[in-house]
């Protein structure tokens, strides 16, 4: 079943339309990449999804339509977002951090701190350090961390990848696979870094300039070599 259908998205900032006419939609359990440039359009088709922007337009998630909704409905009702560049709390501890995630989701706090550690267990060492004495890769793991603290149906993220070493990001990519593959959690991944979007997502759009301009199998796409050349750059 599609967990998440999105139809004919506009987004609006203002009197600016920033999305004109996108549609997506992700099966449970897959790992769906949205790709393009900066300005593109990713942040603010996962804002829309979160109810955090203006749009028209269709968004359902397990066949329920959810445009107009807050974004703390949007939470309760099991979409998990890691926003871009994490907007932790720098002076609190990583655990508070996570724990702040926990709001809607209270009784689930052991099982899902659980998760968390076994899946970036640096942070099970680091608990009560202040995020703002973190490096950047180990701040995109709370990020991530405190969007499964609400024991999401449905995972969002933004650029996971921003200003990270290539080696970070290799264990970015494995935390996600892993979290996708034990648990089942259906991810979108919003990036510039193709590269990392490729190597973990089944189905790719590709946005320019607030429209989809190609989608599809990643496989699909990396056998055209057109495609492969303007996008992919392989
Ligand atoms: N808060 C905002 N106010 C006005 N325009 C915005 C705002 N956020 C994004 N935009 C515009 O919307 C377009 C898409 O931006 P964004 O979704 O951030 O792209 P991406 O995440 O792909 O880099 C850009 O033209 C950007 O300038
Ligand atoms: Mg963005």
């Amino acid at each position: 079943m599609a967990i998440l259908e999105i139809e004919n998205l506009y987004a609006y900032y203002g009197m600016a339309e920033s999305l004109h006419g996108v549609s997506l939609s992700l099966e449970e359990g897959q790992i769906v990449g949205v790709i393009g440039p900066n300005g593109a359009g990713k942040s603010t088709l996962l804002d829309s999804i979160m109810g955090l922007v203006k749009t028209k337009g269709s968004i359902r998630l397990a066949g329920r339509e959810i445009t107009g909704l807050q974004p703390a409905e949007l939470v309760h009702g099991g979409i998990g977002y890691a926003p871009e560049r994490a907007h932790l709390f720098p002076y609190m501890s990583v655990r508070d951090n996570l724990l702040v995630g926990a709001y809607t989701a209270r009784n689930d706090i052991e099982k899902n701190l659980e998760l968390v550690h076994n899946l970036f267990p640096v942070l099970r060492e680091r608990w009560a350090q202040e995020t703002a004495t973190q490096s950047g890769g180990e701040r995109q793991m709370v990020s991530l961390g405190r969007a499964l603290m609400t024991s999401p149906k449905l995972l969002l993220v933004d650029e996971p990848t921003i200003g990270l070493a290539p080696k970070i990001c290799v264990g970015i990519a494995e935390a996600l696979v892993k979290l996708n593959r034990e648990t089942g959690l259906t991810i979108l991944i919003a990036e510039q870094n193709v590269s990392f979007a490729m190597q973990l997502a089944s189905h790719i759009h590709v946005l320019e300039s607030g429209s989809v301009a190609v989608d599809g199998p990643v496989d699909k796409l990396r056998a055209d070599p057109e495609l492969a050349k303007a996008y992919f750059g392989t």
